[in-house]
């Protein structure tokens, strides 16, 4: 069987058959022009008058299957944009295999047909150049990765999409069982647990492609069904295991964008991508860190900053540079609501120029006025934005307006990918929700050595071998040191509050495999989907998905989820309380 091939002006005098799709059919002066496209491309293919399929082509439509035998020639009137845009084919035979129906919508590149649209017709939607070669990469991404760990001795091995609900996070997706009525399976929200057994097993290396499931609330980046590139290894420590993350992700720049990326990626610990970026995937490919600038207004008498100090709060700011002059009243008001979406409770804001203005240049002392300047390196024409209050609201606000001004300033350039590993997560966050404190990645996660005393009794200050790879922004992986000691993984359920009868009931198998010569392991999962939307450049994750579900996590066209009948119902022993 042969290639898929794209010809070019090297193939003019040979004979070729070529099947497709019409995408454009014009009759010139009773010339017609066909664009076929198929997987290689597009191939402009001319049929004359005096030609025996000439009927034939009149009465094609676009999608319109056909297959056209016929000599490739220099073009006329060359098309630059298109690959194969110097050369055609000159149809002697010209064949109909299939007629479709009115699309739609038109399947052109630069679509601006409704989403909803599209994922209803997702099969004609993924007949648009611009979004299959995203799964071009995607396969490329998948069996780059293969060949990697492959070539690493690390063995791939399938566990169970039928698994027993153990909390991870998110909620699970639950599959009521047929023959043990009454009770659940749960789709796995991570195949964790099965990899933590393989190594239990002394498989020592193990990888997956596999599919996940959560039922969260969904995002940009965020699908209920998405796949990741899953890695568990024995007898390594992080070090180990963040270098095989690296060499990883490297390794499939190179093999599908043939880029270097620079190793060992740099090391950002937790506390501090929070402090300097408010985000624990801070975006490194423009600047704007967030600076604390409590200390320049100690002896303020400006009243709500004076009761943010004494409320052990921070006064941060951010510093947009040589653009005071470009933001009105009106746009700082927008970015105000903008930060208060992030439950920041305001936006203040100074403008250097020759003469100082703000919105609270009035309250402040040359002091102070200089004292900020000196702090910030403020220069002339820089615009400074700040926030006080609670510690991790102004982080978290000054996070979010930072990159959006770098998206609306452009300061983010094409084809720039800065890397990095986010270290020394906490063990804990506290949730205010739960009114308890929950793990910050899963409970196997290993605190470090010299916090594992701390576990039951100063969780806030527990830090854990948990890692994330963070790439322009966005978390594409994760992963940690696993608690391999029995004692260790108790401490650690009791610290989440989990009672003896929870433990047993949730992980108990686990628990005991612990027991059983557990070796030290470790491991990370990369989010393929988020990773092939950073190299083939969308910010929609629905693009690398071929069968997306929409942000209200159902299927367009499957229509699904739906109902299911009575008998089905009843099997399972199942009745619906309240339909709505
Ligand atoms: P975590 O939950 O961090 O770790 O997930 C790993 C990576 O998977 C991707 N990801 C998602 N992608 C799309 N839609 C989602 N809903 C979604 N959720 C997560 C992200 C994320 O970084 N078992 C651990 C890994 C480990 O410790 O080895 C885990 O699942 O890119």
């Amino acid at each position: 069987m042969e290639k898929f091939k794209n010809y070019n002006i090297k193939n003019v005098g040979e004979t070729v058959t070529i099947s497709g799709w019409v995408s454009k059919v014009r009759n010139l002066g009773g010339l017609i022009f066909i664009d076929l496209r198929n997987r290689a491309g597009i191939m402009q293919v001319i049929v004359r008058p005096e030609n025996p399929s000439y009927e034939t082509a009149c009465e094609l439509r676009n999608e319109y299957v056909i297959k056209v035998t016929g000599k490739i020639v220099e073009r006329e009137s060359k098309n630059e944009k298109l690959a194969t845009g110097e050369i055609e084919v000159e149809v002697d035979n010209l064949e109909l295999i299939n007629k479709s129906r009115e699309i739609p919508f038109a399947i052109t590149d630069d679509t601006n047909a409704l989403e909803d649209t599209r994922l209803k017709y997702r099969y004609l939607d993924l007949r648009r150049e611009s979004l299959k070669n995203k799964f071009v990469v995607r396969n490329e991404i998948t069996f780059a990765t293969r060949k990697f760990l492959n070539n690493l001795d690390f063995l791939e091995v399938e566990t169970p999409i039928l698994c027993k609900s153990t909390p991870e996070g998110a909620r699970d997706y639950l599959v009521p069982s047929r023959i043990n009525k009454g009770k659940f399976y749960a789709l796995p929200q991570s195949p964790q647990i099965f990899k933590q057994l393989l190594m239990v097993s002394g498989f020592e290396r193990y990888f997956q492609i596999a599919k996940c499931f959560r039922d969260e609330d969904l995002r940009a980046d965020r699908q209920p069904e998405f796949t990741q590139i899953d890695v568990e290894m024995s007898f390594v420590d992080e070090d180990q295991v963040m270098w095989l993350g690296e060499n990883l992700v490297a390794n499939i720049f190179k093999e599908v964008k043939g880029m270097d990326i620079k190793l060992p990626l740099m090391r950002m610990k937790y506390d501090d991508a929070i402090a300097n970026y408010g985000s624990d995937k801070p975006d490194l490919r423009f600047g704007m860190e967030i600076h604390d600038i409590t200390e320049c207004f100690k002896n303020t008498e400006f009243t709500v900053f004076k009761t943010v100090i004494e409320n052990n709060g921070v006064i941060n700011a951010i510093v947009a540079k040589n653009v005071a002059d470009k933001y009105s009243r009106k746009d700082l008001d927008k970015l105000t609501d903008y930060v208060k979406t992030y439950r920041a409770s305001g936006l203040a804001y100074l403008k250097y120029n020759e003469e100082v203005s703000g919105s609270i240049f009035k309250v402040m002392t040359a002091e102070e006025v200089n004292s900020i300047k000196e702090t910030l390196n403020v220069e002339n024409n820089d615009l400074v934005l700040i926030v006080s209050g609670a510690y991790n609201v102004v982080k978290t606000s000054l996070g979010a307006l930072r990159c959006k001004l770098a998206r609306d300033l452009d300061l983010i350039k094409k084809e720039d990918y800065k890397l990095l590993w986010v270290v020394d997560f906490p063990s804990f966050e506290y949730s205010e929700e739960e009114g308890r404190y929950m793990a910050c990645h899963h409970p196997f996660t290993s605190p470090k050595d010299e916090d594992v005393d701390k576990l039951l009794t100063d969780k806030a200050h527990c830090y854990s071998k948990a890692y994330d790879i963070v790439i322009n922004g966005y978390e594409a992986g994760g992963g940690s040191i696993r608690i391999h000691d029995e004692k260790v993984q108790e401490t650690m359920f009791k610290a989440l509050e989990l009672t003896e009868e929870d433990i047993r009931e949730k992980f108990g198998f686990f628990v005991d495999a612990l027991k059983y010569g557990c070796p030290p392991h470790g491991g990370f999962a990369l989010g393929l989907d988020r990773l092939t939307m950073l190299l083939t450049g969308t910010d929609n994750i629905r693009d690398v998905i071929a069968f997306p579900k929409t942000a209200s996590a159902t299927d367009l066209m499957c229509e699904c989820p739906s109902n299911v009948d009575e008998a089905q119902l009843n099997e399972l022993g199942l009745s619906i309380k309240d339909n709505k």
